[in-house]
Parts: structure tokens; C-alpha cells; sequence
């Protein structure tokens, strides 16, 4: 089914066949950012909002739900930790029907340096990824509970889910881009290290193919969150990994709202 779509530029990783290097903070002298060469390939981009039917997490491996949020303020850390993590483990036990939700982290991003500065807010990410991979998504379960536990929910069906959201009206510029899970083939999926200042996890960068059937929900507003799997411990068919990207959009009006997002990354068990 063809839906309105746009063409937009997305940045690949060039297949070199070395293993990327990707520093999240400053590198020391002489060591580069990333260390993998760009590929940025031009793609087209569908409205999700028009497919006859609704992406899912389990088909595509993601989905986009109504879901107001009592936060006012997603400066305020107490807010996000209180009342925010509380109503994303709510919504993803109601979507997935999980019986034990982890939230482990979450990070808010602008497009303005100046809200960066200030609210140590991150760049949007523009280069096609995945956030984990068959052995981080694994580990997160043994960084997160504690080993009785660990093992306990090893043995079952375990995920990861991204859930983002604008906090400040509509999204106008820089939007979230991603990509139909069974339009990735493993081959286009290249594990990559990502250097934090205390640890090294490891995600997937990906490679250009014209499989890839990406997607975005046009002005996606604060009162719906995106929904990502990132890892999925099944290996039946079902949704594992996608793959999304920050792009810049060439329909934004010349005076755009900047974008500010969160997510949250939570572990989630069935
Ligand atoms: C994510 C992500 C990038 C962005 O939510 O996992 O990669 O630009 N976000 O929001
Ligand atoms: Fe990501």
C-alpha cells in the first residue's frame, strides 16, 4: 500500500567491514567521534498516521499510542522519575501485556544548543541505529535486576521498548524516523561499540538497503508517545530489533519550534 510520503536524507553507515567505534562525550586527542565513514542515502519516508492498518510492536516494532502525561515539567528530574516512569510502566504493561516493567534510563534531547546547555539535554541522533543488540539487550536484564531475579527472567520472553515523546507541542522540526523491523535483513545490522566515560555497551549501526521501509508520524504531538522495540529475545519472527533516525524534515516551516524529546528505555518481561 503506498502512502503520502516525503524524501529525506538519512545518514547509513559505509560498509568498510571494520566494527565502529561511537564516543558519547568528548574522545581523547586524536581519536575521532565515530570512527565508521557516513553513507547518507536519499529515502523515502511514509506517513504512518495513513496506513490502513496500525503499526504494532510485535509486526513492524513500533507503534504510536494516545497517551496524555501529567508531567508539566520534564526539567524537573523528580517529576520524570515520580510521575513519569510511573505512567510509562503503566502504558507498557497495558500494551504488551508484561507482567514486570524496568524503566533503566531516559534522556531528553533539543535541537536548540542553548536548551542543551541548560537542561544537559543531548543532539538528536542523526544516524540510522539500533539501540541494542542480540548480547547488550541480553545484559541490560543482568545490569538491571538482581542475579536471582536475572536468571528467574532470562528463561522467559524479555524485551526492550524505547518510548519517546515531544514534551514541548507539536514536533516541527527534526522528527524521528524508523523502520519497518522485517524490511532489515541481519546482514544490514553492524554491531557497533558505544564508549561511555564508565562503560562500553553496544548497539547496531545500519547499512543501506533498498529494502528498508521507513516511516514517521507527521507533527507527532505531547499527548502521544512512540513506541520502539529496541531488542526482543524471541527469534520466531516477531519484531527483534528496528532501526531509527533523526532527520531533518524538508517540509519544516522556515520558522520552526524546536524539537525536545524525551525517552525511556525500559526492560520489559512477559
Ligand atoms: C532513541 C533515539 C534519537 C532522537 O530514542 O533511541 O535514538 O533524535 N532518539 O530522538
Ligand atoms: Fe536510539
Amino acid at each position: 500500500m503506498t502512502v503520502p510520503a516525503i524524501e529525506a536524507h538519512v545518514n547509513y553507515l559505509a560498509a568498510t567491514g571494520e566494527r565502529p567505534v561511537s564516543y558519547t562525550f568528548e574522545p581523547p586527542p586524536g581519536i575521532p567521534p565515530f570512527s565508521g565513514r557516513r553513507d547518507a542515502r536519499a529515502v523515502r519516508i511514509g506517513d504512518a498516521r495513513s496506513l490502513a492498518e496500525h503499526p504494532t510492536l510485535d509486526r513492524e516494532g513500533f507503534a504510536r499510542v494516545d497517551h496524555a502525561t501529567a508531567v508539566r515539567d520534564f526539567d524537573d528530574d523528580a517529576q520524570v522519575r515520580g510521575t513519569y516512569y510511573a505512567e510509562v510502566e503503566a502504558l507498557l504493561r497495558r500494551e504488551t501485556g508484561a507482567v514486570r516493567v524496568v524503566i533503566f534510563d531516559h534522556t531528553l534531547r533539543s535541537t536548540s544548543p542553548e536548551r542543551r546547555a541548560e537542561k544537559q539535554a543531548r543532539e538528536p541522533v542523526r544516524s540510522v541505529h539500533n539501540d541494542y543488540t542480540a548480547i547488550s539487550g541480553r545484559r541490560r536484564v543482568t545490569d538491571h535486576l538482581d542475579p536471582v531475579e536475572a536468571a528467574e527472567r532470562l528463561c522467559r520472553r524479555h524485551a526492550v521498548i524505547n518510548v519517546w515523546r515531544s514534551i514541548r507541542g507539536e514536533i516541527e522540526e527534526v522528527p524521528l524516523a524508523v523502520c519497518d523491523a522485517r524490511s532489515i535483513a541481519p546482514a544490514d545490522l553492524v554491531p557497533t561499540d558505544l564508549v561511555y566515560p564508565d562503560r562500553v555497551g553496544e548497539v547496531y549501526s545500519v547499512r543501506y538497503s533498498p529494502e528498508h521501509r521507513w516511516f514517521y508520524y507527521p507533527r507527532l504531538r505531547s499527548d502521544e508517545a512512540l513506541l520502539i522495540k529496541t531488542y526482543d529475545s524471541l527469534e520466531d519472527g516477531t519484531a527483534r530489533f528496528s532501526a531509527h533516525t533523526a532527520f531533518d524534515d524538508p517540509t519544516t516551516p522556515a520558522v520552526a519550534a524546536p524539537r525536545e524529546s524525551i525517552e525511556v528505555r525500559a526492560l520489559v518481561f512477559f
